[in-house]
């Protein structure tokens, strides 16, 4: 038996991809950056184990054993393998290749977060199959064909996914652009909202979007990707403050285009509203003392959820504001309301004071905040106790059903 256990993380977009040019080869209209962020506070794991005994291919996910019919898993194995096969490995691959497949996968963030799992998914998913047939190169290439947004989550640091021209999508991969600490001690904080509302999924919604807005063709066609030229600019001069701005216009504007879809793909929510005012005011303060340096931003997926990046210098005084402008349940005592990243709330000045109760919300709107950083890539993890995999038998070592929405 053969086995590979790997680790990926999470990636959250400054430059949006929303809207594909194929939707089968998993093309984007816009070429998008992210930020990858540590896994130490959130990552997806998989052990893929291959065996001549095995005589069937087998799937686990989050505890649960799942069918492996679904395309965008078969065309990464299908993918990988290929490529496998045409390094003609002088090693036992030409036989490995065709023995059975288990795989066991899990994310270590609870899936409350709301957050893209499929992306760290997926990345860990090509990863852990290329270390397995021993595939070098990029595979962002394969990764993007789970899950575009996988594709950045290959790398880490700030990342560019380029949508390419090719109509095979050859040209469509992910290249790191800056490594973890290009902007130093840059915090992340997500504000995981309370909302109960049905969401429409990344891939239904960004089909509809380019369907029916017209809005969309606009951000196309004179929008995005002047601001994708900015953005890397900010990023090469290390203008934190243009980063911030840029940031902050492409979250609005992807968010302004899921509204004009029709029908509308709704998923700010008032609490999310509430966050991004109270991180202008912030940055009112900020810009008015002549500091910009210490400027913070937010950025919203297809959720409520915001993701804010903060610079650690200030990073807890605006958790501070956070939690007094967003109290937490007085229901939830259980659990911390700030996790990650041990954070020491300071005592707040008058004016950061004034500015989170300017429009405090009442208690229980936040979940929790995580407090975490930006990160590097995949990794594998070489002690045999992480494994998800029983080295004996190939099944997984604990099968207990977790409940929560697929990261594949
Ligand atoms: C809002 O990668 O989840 O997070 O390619 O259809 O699987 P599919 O979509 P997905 O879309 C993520 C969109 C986003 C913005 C982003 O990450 O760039």
């Amino acid at each position: 038996m053969k086995t590979v256990t790997c680790t990926a993380p999470v990636n959250i977009a400054v430059i949006k991809y929303w809207g594909k040019r194929d939707e089968m080869l998993i093309l984007p209209l816009n070429d998008s950056i992210s930020f990858t962020l540590s896994q130490d506070e959130m990552c997806a794991k998989t052990t893929i184990s291959i065996s001549p005994t095995f005589t069937e291919d087998r799937f686990w996910l989050n505890g649960k054993e799942e069918s492996l019919e679904n395309p965008r898993i078969q065309n990464c194995l299908k993918e990988v393998r290929r490529r496998a096969s045409k390094r003609k490995l002088e090693d036992s691959a030409s036989d490995t290749l065709s023995w059975h497949i288990h795989i066991c996968s899990e994310n270590n963030f609870p899936t409350a977060a709301g957050l893209a799992s499929s992306a760290a998914g997926y990345a860990c998913l090509v990863y852990a199959l290329g270390q397995l047939y021993g595939v070098e190169g990029d595979l962002s290439y394969v990764a993007r064909q789970g899950s575009g947004s996988a594709c950045r989550s290959v790398y880490g640091g700030l990342v560019r996914w380029y949508m390419g021209q090719a109509d095979d999508g050859t040209d469509s991969f992910a290249r790191p652009v800056a490594p973890p600490h290009h902007f130093p001690d840059l915090r992340v904080i997500i504000c995981v909202a309370n909302d109960s509302r049905k969401k429409i999924g990344s891939t239904i919604g960004m089909r509809q979007t380019v369907q029916t807005s017209q809005l969309m063709q606009y951000r196309i066609k004179e929008t995005v990707v002047s601001r994708t030229d900015d953005m890397m600019k900010a990023i090469e001069d290390k203008n934190w403050s243009e980063f911030c701005d840029i940031t902050m216009t492409d979250s609005n504007e992807m968010h302004a285009v899921c509204q004009d879809t029709n029908p509308p793909c709704v998923y700010m929510n008032d609490t999310s509203h509430s966050v991004a005012a109270l991180v202008h005011r912030y940055n009112d303060i900020k810009t008015a003392a002549g500091d910009v340096s210490h400027k913070i931003c937010y950025t919203f997926d297809a959720g409520p959820n915001a993701c804010i990046f903060v610079p650690g210098a200030v990073v807890e005084e605006v958790v501070g504001v956070l939690v007094r402008a967003f109290p937490p349940s007085p229901t939830s005592n259980s659990v911390p309301y700030v996790t990650g990243i041990t954070t020491h709330i300071p005592e707040l000045s008058r004016e950061l004071k004034n500015l989170a109760d300017e429009d405090a919300q009442p208690c229980g709107h936040l979940k929790y905040l995580i407090h975490t950083k930006v990160g590097d890539g995949p990794r594998i993890l070489t002690d045999p106790t992480s494994s998800l995999l029983d080295p004996a038998t190939g099944l997984p070592k604990l099968q207990k059903e977790v409940e929560g929405e697929s990261n594949l």
